[in-house]
């Protein structure tokens, strides 16, 4: 049976405290506020979360604590014109929770989801001062045993001049290794 939004996701890894779940509508305001909080990504409008977590729930995962408490999420979607790739939006985790290998298992879950499983290559476009993102798609890309591709994303021009903002590189991990 296909994994619906609000399900448990199996993390095999480590036995933890934190649970992993497609998100639903409800966790929409949470992660509009970890965004806000992340201090390095884009503020988008709450409607836009609400659209994360709703049209694109099946390639999306959050993390909760033990209290069930939102701790991270990320949210990713498939290009329409590359179907088999999944491109990470954004990626957030909670300041108190950084460092401790959190972001690494959500991108292994999100790759785990049934909507990702003729998926082949992973993209996000991260900026050149955002070492830890930098690291985390390093890591992940040296889990898979993938190649890592870094070329030209957005440049710092195609952003408003109203707003200064840093260039974004394009990460292109993969192909992936098939599963049998
Ligand atoms: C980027 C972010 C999601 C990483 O989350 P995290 O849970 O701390 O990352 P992990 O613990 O899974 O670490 C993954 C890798 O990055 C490295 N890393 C994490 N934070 C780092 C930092 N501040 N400086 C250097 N390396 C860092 C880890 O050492 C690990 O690499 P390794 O396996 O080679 O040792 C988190 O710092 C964050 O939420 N930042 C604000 C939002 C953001 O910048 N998002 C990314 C842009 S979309």
């Amino acid at each position: 049976m296909a994994v619906q939004p609000g399900d448990t996701l199996r993390d095999t890894a480590t036995e933890t405290a934190v649970r992993f779940r497609q998100p639903e509508v409800a966790d929409a305001a949470s992660i509009w506020c970890l965004v806000r909080e992340s201090g390095a990504l884009d503020v988008n409008s709450q409607y836009a979360y609400l659209l994360i977590c709703d049209h694109f729930a099946r390639t999306s995962v959050v993390a909760c604590d033990a209290q069930n408490r939102l701790i991270a999420f990320v949210a990713a979607y498939s290009p329409p014109h590359k179907s088999d790739t999944v491109f990470v939006w954004q990626v957030g985790v909670s300041a108190a929770w950084r460092k401790q290998g959190l972001a690494k298992r959500l991108l292994h879950q999100l790759l785990q989801l049934p909507a990702c499983k003729d998926t082949n290559f992973l993209e996000a476009t991260v900026t050149p001062s955002n070492v830890a993102s930098r690291r985390l798609f390093a890591a992940l890309a040296r889990d898979v045993q993938a190649e890592l591709n870094i070329s030209a994303g957005y440049e710092a021009c195609h952003f408003s001049t109203e707003s200064s903002h840093e260039a974004e590189e394009l990460f292109r991990i993969g192909p992936f290794q098939t599963q049998s």
